[in-house]
């Protein structure tokens, strides 16, 4: 369950945040403060929705006229969100996200799945604990960034098939928390003429099964993930927006010969490990 400072500090909609309790109005105070050097329209948005007419603090109504001349990040102006995932691990991401429909790619804001995916890789370090990590499709790389925060992974592979996302967002988030150390951000387009790593221990993956156009040469770059020699499983978050969407991807994965277990599930987003079935014995 997120705090309204967490959610704050994730910028959701205020619309979605006017029955949050607003709890110790310093650690407030300062997360607007905090949050309003980035996007302080959203904080002026705030505070009138929430404080204004609700709460005398001085403190309120001087930020507030403060902000008054605030106007709206522009589609293409980056952002930066803060996602608090656990008590210590905190991973900031830049992005532009309402910058979708502008280029025709996903991959400029962080999904959901991401989120989901950040938070059990932080509750389970075992998952990447002294492992050469590769992910698929990272878009601003929140879930690489966390391995990358925790520090015990053995080295990370951040991919993208859109080398557009991996130079404007994905290398500056990586600087920007500091993840550096035995770190690769390359181009991996699925079932391409990339080459997947071959010392690749785990593969992880969020959101990247919502089209089902791609689920072919999705389950083809998992097999052979899968197949290189030290490689375990692949845990992927997805989200699930439609029955159709789920089915195809149950389907494309029995046909790769690929094992799903749904370790968590979380309103719509669900969490798979996905393995390779062993061949069956030659008669
Ligand atoms: C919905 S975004 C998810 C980004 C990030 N993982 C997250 O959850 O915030 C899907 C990402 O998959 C990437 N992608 C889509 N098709 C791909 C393909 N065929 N090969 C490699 N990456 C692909 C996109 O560029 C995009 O960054």
């Amino acid at each position: 369950m997120l705090s309204l400072c967490d959610k704050l500090y994730q910028q959701l909609n205020v619309k979605d945040l006017l029955e949050d309790p607003l709890g110790d109005l310093e650690e407030l105070r300062a997360v607007l403060q905090e949050v309003s050097e980035v996007n302080a329209y959203y904080v002026r948005q705030f505070l009138s929705a929430r404080l204004v007419d609700q709460c005398d603090e001085d403190w309120v109504y001087e930020m507030y006229v403060d902000l008054l001349s605030s106007r709206p990040l522009r589609p293409d102006e980056p952002n930066v969100l803060v996602y608090r995932l656990g008590d210590t691990v905190r991973v900031s991401i830049r992005e532009m996200p309402r910058l979708i429909s502008a280029v025709n790619t996903t991959g400029f804001r962080t999904w959901r799945a991401a989120t989901s995916l950040s938070k059990l890789l932080v509750e389970h370090r075992e998952l990447t604990r002294g492992k050469t990590v590769l992910e698929l499709g990272c878009g601003t790389g929140l879930s690489s960034i966390t391995v990358g925060v925790l520090d015990e992974y053995k080295k990370l592979y951040v991919t993208d098939g859109d080398t557009g996302i991996l130079s404007e967002v994905t290398t500056p988030n990586l600087s920007l928390n500091k993840v550096e150390r035995d770190v690769q951000c390359q181009r991996l387009v699925w079932a391409s003429e990339d080459r997947v790593p071959g010392d690749i221990d785990v593969v992880v993956g969020a959101d990247i099964t919502y089209d089902p156009t791609v689920f072919p040469e999705l389950c083809t770059c998992l097999d052979e993930c899968l197949q290189q020699p030290k490689c375990q499983c692949a845990i992927l978050a997805c989200t699930e927006r439609n029955r159709e969407t789920v089915h195809e991807l149950h389907s494309q994965c029995a046909q790769h010969s690929l094992s799903m277990e749904c370790l968590q599930a979380e309103d719509a987003v669900k969490i798979y490990k996905i393995t390779r079935r062993p061949a069956a014995p030659s008669a």
